[in-house]
């Protein structure tokens, strides 16, 4: 990933932060997340009256870029009002790790904070395709 990459992903995942529909909780998370041709899709919480129905920036942004053909992603930017960078949640590391187990996750906050970490540092230990393979 680029420098410039890395400006505009931050941005649009700010930008994101701004389309979240989050009226129950009032945590808004905007996602931007880099797919390895240099794709950059973007999304956002978006929650429900019926709590459990309700969709995390970070998964959104993944159905999206699959949907549109992706597989491989480099790096994801997450972005909240909170006061210090937020990680994933771990169902969102789960997914993410469906597709690209080492990629970067940075996290940032409207305030200017910044974090970094790799997903396998996020979720070590993962549960993946190659344990059904002997059922
Ligand atoms: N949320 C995300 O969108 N991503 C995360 O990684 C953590 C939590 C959303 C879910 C819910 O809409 C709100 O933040 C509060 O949990």
């Amino acid at each position: 990933m680029t420098d410039r990459q890395l400006v505009v992903l931050r941005e649009r995942a700010l930008a994101a932060m701004d389309q979240a529909y989050a009226p129950y909780s009032n945590f808004r998370v905007g996602a931007a997340l880099l797919a390895s041709d240099g794709a950059i899709t973007d999304g956002c919480n978006v929650e429900n009256a019926a709590y459990p129905a309700g969709l995390c920036a970070e998964r959104g942004a993944v159905a999206a870029a699959v949907a549109g053909g992706a597989r491989h992603f480099e790096a994801i930017a997450i972005a909240t009002e909170a006061d210090e960078p937020t990680p994933p949640c771990g169902i969102c590391r789960q997914v993410l790790q469906e597709f690209s187990p080492h990629m970067l996750v940075v996290s940032v906050t409207r305030g200017g904070g910044e974090a970094r970490w790799s997903l396998d540092e996020l979720l070590p230990k993962a549960f993946t395709s190659r344990f059904l393979e002997r059922r």
